[in-house]
């Protein structure tokens, strides 16, 4: 997928992103917990947060009284990160190419992320710009997800609108820019030591997707909410309301809702998906 493809496929997909923080960020807590461990952040720390999204790493840094920077690549995601910390410098560009060292604070001395590192069509051109705006000693610290064996969190909920479609949205593939682009380590390894990272760490993080923690409910129309705000259920629904009609898919959407109700947690009663991402850091010697 192209540079341009990725920015129209983020134009479009932040909406349900900054629409479902909240529930992106409660669901993602233990993720979130382990980079800003890792990355050891203190007062003065300079960092880069890639694909920042809606700013929940630039905010925790920021609050940890670091200078923090966010780009990313999509104008809607930038406009709410910045309305959330606004304190930060938050940039709208492309981190592959764009010139990282001309950004407030560079050099680096942590570029940190969030599952906003796996989309770049050139990923050694990618970590190699990010390398080039690290300090000496500087580290890189960043969480991407597993495969997708081990990771339903992608499909969950999406049964009933993949098995209807005639054009299914393009599917995540291990290996293609996308979320489960680092799903092989040894891929990985090789991507980052060609860009000229040293002392590569990669570690299996495994942790639960608790759709439930966020309100103290059942999960369940949180999850909704995300599976309908993501990129393949809008994708369904372009085919399928104008087929089905506005209460065709209101029952589709009852039925989906019945299946997430069905697949909750029998001992708490609420919505938990086992996950695994990586744990990866590096350094700029
Ligand atoms: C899965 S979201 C994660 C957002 C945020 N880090 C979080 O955890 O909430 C991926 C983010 O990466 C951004 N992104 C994708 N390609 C990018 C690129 N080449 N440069 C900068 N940001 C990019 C997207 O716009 C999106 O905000």
């Amino acid at each position: 997928m192209s540079t341009n493809e990725q920015k129209a496929l983020w134009a479009t997909g932040a909406a349900g992103w900054v629409a479902n923080e909240a529930i992106y960020d409660s669901v993602y807590a233990p993720v979130t917990a382990a980079v800003l461990g890792a990355a050891d952040l203190r007062p003065q720390t300079t960092i880069l947060d890639v694909g920042c999204g809606t700013g929940t790493l630039v905010q925790a840094a920021s609050h940890a009284g670091s200078s923090a920077t966010g780009i990313d690549i999509s104008p809607a995601m930038v406009e709410a990160a910045k309305n959330r910390v606004p304190q930060a410098e938050i940039v709208l560009g492309d981190a592959q190419d764009e010139n990282l060292n001309a950004l407030p604070g560079a050099p680096f001395q942590r570029v940190i992320s969030r599952f906003g590192v796996m989309f770049f069509p050139d990923p050694v051109a990618a970590f190699s710009n990010l390398r080039l705006a690290t300090s000496t000693g500087g580290r890189l610290v960043f969480a991407c997800w597993r495969g997708l064996s081990e990771n339903t969190i992608f499909t969950a909920g999406l049964e009933r609108l993949t098995e209807r479609v005639a054009q299914p949205a393009a599917p995540v593939s291990p290996g293609a820019p996308g979320p489960v682009a680092f799903a092989d380590p040894d891929l990985l390894r090789g991507i980052l030591d060609d860009s000229g990272w040293q002392q590569i760490s990669i570690e299996a993080l495994d942790f639960v997707c608790d759709f439930g923690a966020l309100n103290g409910t059942d999960g369940v129309e949180e999850r909704l909410a995300v599976v309908l705000g993501g990129p393949r259920a809008r994708h369904a629904r372009a085919e399928l309301e104008p087929v089905l009609g506005p209460a065709g898919w209101n029952d589709l959407v009852e039925q989906i809702r019945q299946d997430l109700r069905a697949a909750r947690d029998p001992g708490t009663g609420t919505l938990r998906v086992p996950a695994a991402v990586w744990l990866v850091q590096a350094v700029n010697r």
